[in-house]
Parts: C-alpha cells; structure tokens; sequence
C-alpha cells in the first residue's frame, strides 16, 4: 500500500493524472486497451478536468480507454446527481472518445434492473463470467468511510457473487460494484480529501482493528496495488506523513 499525502486537491489531482496517463501507456502498450472504472462526488471533478486539458489530454490514446464507473444513483442520466454527468462535464465533453468506450451504469432503470443491466454488460464486454479485471479503479472516501455505495453495516458488503448490486438510501438509491470486483483490479487509486475525513482516514490508515468497520477499509486488492493520494487536511490526523 502506498500512502501519499500532498498538499491540496490540485495536487492530488496532477499526480492522479499522472499515474492515469502513465498506466494507459504502460496496459495499452501490453494489453491495446486500458479499462478503468470511474467514480462519483467532488473530489475527483478537478482530475477529470485536468485529464481534459490542453496540457494532458494529448497524451492518452482515448480510443482505447475505456470509462466505466464504480457506482451510480438511481437518476436519469441528465441529472446533476448523476456520476456520468459530472465526468460528461468535466471530462467526457472534453475529449474525442468512441461512444462505445463509455459505459455507463443505467441509474434511470432503478436500483436492481440497473445493478442487473450492469452485470450483464460487464459479463459481456469482458467475455467472461468470472470476476472481471479493470486495470484501474479510482474510488473517493465518504465522511463515513464509503467507498463507492458501499456504506457502512450495510448489506451489499456480504455480497460474493454479484458484480453490481443495488444500494438502498434515505436520499436516495444507487447501483454499486461489489467489494470482489473492486478488490479484484490491478490498480486501486485513492483520491480523498478534506479535513472532515481526517478522523476516519486514521482509523483506515493506522488501525488495523477499526478499519474493518469502514467499507473503504475493506479494500484491499487481491492480485494488484493500492495508492492513496491524500490532501494536507485529510491526513491531519495522521502520524506519519509525508
Ligand atoms: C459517489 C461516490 C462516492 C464518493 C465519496 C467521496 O457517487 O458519490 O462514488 O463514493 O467517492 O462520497 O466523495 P467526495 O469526493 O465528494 O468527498
């Protein structure tokens, strides 16, 4: 596990997109394609940007990325809740990407045909049954310790079996992937920020007990590496920083 703690999120965001960059090259080359699934929330609005820009954009053989994502809310894919929306915005908008190199969860089918849908999508661009292999899966943290929709006690943690399944909410429902498939990629990259995590970051991070209470905690990639980048106020609370 590697743990990196810089400044601010625009620093975050350039190493992100440097480490993005570099591995499209790196799977491209060995591979000819580069899958990575995507998240939602603020925190990674700045690297989908900067992945956009001028100064980077050129640098990735988009026809060859292609953009899934780890979770989605139950919303047309219009809405501003929406996670493809924000990296329609702040990336896809951008860039000049087949089509058929997006693909986007269907959060307007609700949350079990959409988790289903998904699956099967999954299944079929893989070619296979068995657990699928992303070569890099980006993940935010929640106040709460969530990753993706996978929030604390709740039940889609058991799940073995699925590749996506439905998350209930208050606020909201939500179609996530399941802790095996998120464990399964070759590459898990943290982007976490913001002092209100601070807490909680400790518990994950130097507390080999309590992490187990919080679903980012539970990641742990069984075959691939795990990299989280970490602004200053974030890792306030942590002992060893950079
Ligand atoms: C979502 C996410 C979610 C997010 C965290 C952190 O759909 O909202 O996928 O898991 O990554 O809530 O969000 P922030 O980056 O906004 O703190």
């Amino acid at each position: 596990m590697q743990i990196r703690v810089i400044s601010d999120i625009e620093a975050i965001s350039h190493e992100a997109v440097r480490i993005f960059v570099m591995l499209s090259k790196e799977y491209i080359g060995s591979q000819g394609r580069f899958v990575a699934a995507i998240s939602g929330g603020s925190t990674p609005k700045r690297f989908y940007e900067l992945l956009a820009s001028d100064s980077y954009r050129g640098n990735v053989e988009w026809s060859k990325i292609h953009l899934f994502w780890v979770d989605e809310r139950c919303v047309p894919k219009e809405s501003e809740s929406s996670n493809f929306m924000s990296a329609f915005d702040h990336l896809i908008s951008r860039i000049s990407i087949p089509d058929e190199n997006i693909h986007r969860i269907k959060g307007e089918y609700g949350p079990e045909k959409g988790a289903r849908d998904y699956e099967e999508h999954i299944k079929r661009f893989f070619g296979i049954s068995a657990l699928p292999v992303f070569d890099i899966i980006i993940l935010g943290m929640g106040e709460d310790g969530h990753t993706a929709s996978l929030f604390p006690g709740s039940k889609s943690l058991d799940e073995k079996i699925r590749f996506a399944v439905p998350a209930y909410g208050e606020k909201m429902n939500r179609v996530t992937l399941t802790l095996p498939v998120l464990n399964n990629a070759r590459h898990i990259l943290f982007l976490v920020s913001g002092q209100s995590k601070a807490d909680v970051l400790k518990d994950i991070l130097e507390n080999t007990e309590k992490r187990k209470k919080y679903p980012a905690g539970l990641m742990s990639p069984a075959h691939g590496d795990i990299t989280w980048l970490i602004t200053r106020d974030a890792a306030g609370r942590l002992k060893t920083i950079e």
